[in-house]
């Protein structure tokens, strides 16, 4: 059986993926990616400016080099993925071969609170719930069958979070 490395956190944006991943790599000591921050540093600009001048299909294609790049790494890590990371097959393959996988899932309600006071977010227009409600609808087959484990996240705190993979992740047996 292939080894799995890696922890990668998935699921959509404000689901809290990059602070949880942040927190659950500090407690494990491990090195923690966060893809989109690993991409805004190779091409030196924002993510939103990616989508805007190259488009969101060139964006996709640095996400899935960034995150081939990063799996492929023999150092554990904890990796938190773009909410967008698995809409391409092959890296729902590679993620699920080479990390143990957790889909934070968040109801609509605690992902537009986030997003709200987040940065830009270059899929969302005037009315950032539909779209949401869209988005997460059209991706939960994709987070599911890509994940190892869900966590229900609505209420809890990052730290929170974090303690329920540590404790899922050593049980790697049960996981489908
Ligand atoms: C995206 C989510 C964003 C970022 C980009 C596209 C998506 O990451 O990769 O804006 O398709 O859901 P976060 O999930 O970290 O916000």
């Amino acid at each position: 059986m292939e080894s799995k490395p890696h922890v990668a956190l998935i699921g959509m944006m404000g689901s809290g993926k990059s602070t949880v991943g942040f927190w659950l790599a500090q407690s494990e000591g491990l090195r923690f990616v966060d893809l989109d921050a690993a991409i805004e540093e190779r091409q030196g600009r924002p993510v939103s400016e990616i989508f805007a001048s190259d488009g969101e299909d060139r964006f996709r294609d640095f996400e899935q080099s960034e995150l081939a790049e990063c799996l492929a790494s023999e150092q554990p890590l904890v990796v938190s993925c773009g909410g967008g990371a698995v809409l391409r097959a092959g890296n729902r393959a590679l993620l699920r071969e080479r990390a143990w996988v957790c889909w934070l899932r968040a109801n609509i309600d605690t992902l537009s609170q986030r997003v709200r006071t987040g940065d830009s977010r270059p899929l969302l227009g005037d009315d950032p719930v539909a779209d949401l409600i869209q988005i997460s609808d059209a991706r939960a087959e994709l987070y599911a069958e890509t994940a190892h484990w869900v966590i229900d996240v609505d209420g809890l705190e990052a730290n929170q979070v974090a303690e329920q993979v540590r404790h899922i992740r050593p049980r790697q047996s049960a996981a489908r």
